[in-house]
């Protein structure tokens, strides 16, 4: 369908399925990009990317992996978050994160769904999802609609984890840099001692140099763990502390902040090299 293809890295690794980090890649006609970012936790510009998406009609298609549920008033993601959900073509996203199941989704127009069904062949001779899979789904989507506490407390840990470490988290994707492989190791075997399942994230999942400690915080997390979580780090913290983080103003929050993100951080990154790229007209399905 498309007649040529050219990918581009950020600078980061580009990677896919479970190592996936700062995924960057620009075809002449279409754009996917990460809404969130698995490692580092901070979110693409999506209202920037929509602009663009405006300008040369490019295709848009997003990875709300780590935004389903977690962004946006409805849970619809940071494409929900941003206000740009209807200038986004394609919303991919995975059922077994904040849905706590198995299995993805894809949601778009009926046009492109379509054409996927049709077309994408991958998708084709696979079996479906088990029916029992589908219910469960259906039913932590319906748990979660209902009970908003679980969005708004992860936010609120988010906020908790920034205020008493004084570093700047923007997601419940919290990662604290050590550069060094080891020395991240070593935290992690430390905290797991201490009750904390925090990994360490080293290279190839992130580029050499960035291995980190990766806090993630869930809506069963409670803000007495995170002051418990608070309180151990100054134990390894003494020996090697963590280097600032990623980003370097403190901002407002959810859901104002994430538009701050994705202009302070992702912008000056990422956008410039979108623009550089001569894009052409997404072809008539
Ligand atoms: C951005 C992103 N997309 C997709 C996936 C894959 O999700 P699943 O394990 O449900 O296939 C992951 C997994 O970590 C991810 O981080």
């Amino acid at each position: 369908m498309y007649s040529s293809l050219n990918v581009f890295s950020t600078g980061f690794d580009v990677s896919f399925g479970t190592l996936s980090t700062q995924v960057y890649v620009v075809v002449s006609d279409v754009i996917i990009w990460c809404s969130l970012f698995s490692m580092d936790g901070d979110f693409a510009p999506l209202k920037e990317l929509a602009a663009l998406r405006k300008r040369h009609g490019f295709l848009l298609v997003i990875d709300e992996a780590h935004g389903t549920l977690v962004c946006g008033e409805n849970g619809g993601g940071v494409a929900e978050a941003f206000g740009v959900q209807g200038h986004v073509d394609i919303h991919v996203g995975t059922l077994s994160k904040a849905i706590g199941c198995h299995g993805g989704f894809i949601a778009s127009s009926r046009k492109w769904k379509q054409w996927i069904q049709s077309r994408g062949r991958s998708f084709i001779f696979s079996t479906a999802l088990p029916v029992p899979v589908v219910a469960a789904a259906h039913a932590a989507i319906m748990v979660a609609k209902k009970e908003k506490w679980r969005q708004h407390n992860v936010w609120a840990l988010v906020r908790q984890f920034s205020e008493a470490t004084g570093l700047i988290f923007t997601s419940p994707i919290a990662p604290i840099l050590f550069g060094d492989a080891d020395a991240a190791l070593e935290a992690s075997r430390k905290l797991l001692k201490m009750g904390f399942h925090v990994p360490a994230i080293r290279p190839p999942t992130v580029p050499v140099g960035s291995s980190r400690l990766r806090i993630t915080f869930s809506a069963g997390h409670t803000a007495a763990d995170v002051e418990a979580l608070v309180k151990a780090l100054p134990v390894w913290a003494k020996k090697k502390g963590p280097s600032p983080n990623f980003l370097p103003t403190p901002v407002s929050w959810f859901p104002s902040s994430l538009e701050k993100v994705a202009t302070q951080k992702c912008l000056h990154e990422k956008h410039e090299k979108v623009q550089d790229k001569q894009v052409r007209l997404r072809p008539k399905l």
